[in-house]
């Protein structure tokens, strides 16, 4: 009795060593996860030999075009280069062999991603994987082509400094002094007392010839985010307005979680993209929990994400490998073949980059709001019905409290390009009717309208105030 009592006792004990032990790996970050598994055995050389081969293979066989067929194959070949990088990089200081292995790995990640620019080291995806600040946090905006754009940064940054009082440093990019001129950024940088803001050239980072990124204005992105000093990447279009604080991002559940979290886009025109539709359901072969969530994936609605606001945590080396894959769909000829053709600009370049080399992610709850005037007309039955009607979809926190818009603030900035007007009603989850052209409203009708609150319609009038401020400086640097 005495014995079996003590036996079991020293089981319990066992188990709850083992149980601690596992709590304390689930509760350490990746890294130490893999030191701690790796610290005292290293890689055998059958593996080192293996990971030899298979890079080798990359390389000899590259991934050509025509590229339609070739996303699956570039995330899965991400995913091995992940492994073999998050396997090796733990052994940097070990032997030759592995640095040798290394390098083929580094090889192989450059044969997949040309665009990855070279290092003194000879470790260019180390290099770039390593180049943000520990612990950085900021927002990067690409800002250049048309005059309207600069000045709708101008709005933006005024409202994160302004109105909201938010220190995140800020970096913008650009492609080339002709996309951004001087001027246009001693402007931009006036606007910011706290100095929080540098300017990057993106040809002065990335070899152009293969991403060309002056001819179009959303390819520049995601490479503004690999090129970022930020390990915490906040990604806002110049047009994105917010009504909170840009920092609050940062602490939304699933980005909390996922370390990449996305805006849904309208919910219209069920199955009239069924080539999109077949094209997504032949290339992701395996879908993740997120995608089965979602409606373009299950139900064949036509758009899935509004990339005015992205939050990444480069850190992690899924949501790193990521933005890679995104990179990739919106180099040249990629993107002229297939991404922009088959989908609209950037935006399901991020999630399918993320859901194709088996990142973690996920969207807001809803697919976009609408946030704009509301009107009440009598239907044929003699009902009263309502409807909001706006240019602009709305995007809500994981409370349901709006968190931002897309669009810029003008009411309608296609016809009115100096018009501002508070928006005063927003809707969730009800019905769109979609203007007929770009420069009709669209609307949404079937769901109870919320007035907007008193704070709400004071940050926007004072984003509006800031606005107007930053009009008239514009016109004074294009005057000079
Ligand atoms: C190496 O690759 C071969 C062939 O793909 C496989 O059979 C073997 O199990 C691998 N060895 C290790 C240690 O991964
Ligand atoms: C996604 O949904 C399909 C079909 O309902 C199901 O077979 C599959 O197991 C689901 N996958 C995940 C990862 O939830
Ligand atoms: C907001 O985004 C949608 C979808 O991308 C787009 O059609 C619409 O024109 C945008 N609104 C404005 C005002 O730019």
């Amino acid at each position: 009795m005495q014995k079996l009592r003590s036996r079991v006792a020293l089981t319990t004990f066992s188990l709850a060593l083992l149980f601690f032990t596992l709590q304390y790996l689930s509760s350490q970050d990746q890294d130490h996860r893999y030191s701690l598994l790796f610290s005292s055995q290293t890689v055998s050389d059958d593996v080192l030999e293996n990971i030899t081969t298979a890079a080798q293979t990359f390389v000899d066989q590259p991934v050509v075009a025509p590229f339609k067929n070739q996303f699956w194959e570039v995330g899965r070949r991400s995913a091995q280069v992940k492994k073999w990088f998050g396997l090796l990089k733990h052994e940097a200081h070990g032997s030759d062999k592995v640095h040798e292995v290394l390098s083929n790995v580094e090889e192989a990640a450059v044969s997949l991603f040309p665009f990855i620019p070279p290092s003194s080291d000879g470790l260019p995806l180390s290099s770039l994987f390593h180049l943000p600040e520990k612990g950085s946090k900021g927002i990067v905006m690409s800002v250049g082509g048309p005059n309207i754009n600069i000045r709708f940064a101008g709005h933006l940054i005024s409202a994160i400094r302004h109105v909201f009082g938010c220190k995140l440093p800020l970096e913008i990019t650009y492609a080339g002094e002709e996309d951004l001129p001087i001027r246009y950024r001693e402007a931009l940088a006036s606007l910011d007392e706290t100095g929080q803001i540098s300017f990057v050239d993106m040809l002065k980072v990335f070899d152009d010839k293969t991403l060309r990124l002056k001819e179009n204005g959303w390819a520049i992105k995601p490479f503004s985010v690999l090129a970022s000093r930020f390990e915490q990447v906040l990604l806002v279009d110049c047009d994105s307005v917010f009504l909170q604080d840009p920092k609050s991002l940062f602490h939304q559940q699933p980005y909390v979680d996922n370390g990449a979290y996305l805006f849904h886009d309208r919910l219209l025109w069920q199955h009239a993209f069924k080539g999109r539709h077949e094209w997504f359901h032949d290339q992701v072969k395996e879908p993740s929990p997120a995608l089965n969530r979602s409606l373009v994936w299950t139900e064949e609605y036509a758009e899935e994400c509004d990339s005015g606001v992205v939050v990444l945590d480069k850190s992690r080396p899924d949501v790193f490998f990521g933005v890679l894959h995104t990179a990739w769909q919106n180099t040249y000829d990629v993107r002229e073949e297939v991404t922009y053709k088959i989908t609209y600009g950037d935006k399901e370049s991020w999630w399918l980059g993320l859901e194709l080399t088996g990142a973690a992610y996920e969207f807001e709850e809803h697919y976009g709001s609408m946030l704009g005037w509301e009107s009440r007309q009598a239907s044929e039955d003699g009902k009263e019905t309502a409807e909001v009607c706006s240019f602009v979809i709305a995007h809500a926190d994981t409370k349901g409290d709006l968190l931002w818009f897309n669009g810029s603030l003008l009411k309608n900035k296609l016809k009115e390009p100096d018009a501002y007007d508070v928006p005063d009603a927003w809707v969730m989850d009800g019905t769109w009717r979609k203007g007929a052209t770009k420069q009709d409203m669209s609307c949404m009708v079937d769901a109870p309208s919320k007035r907007l609150s008193e704070e709400e319609h004071h940050i926007l009038q004072r984003s509006m105030g800031e606005a107007m401020a930053v009009d008239a400086l514009m016109k004074s640097v294009v005057v000079t």
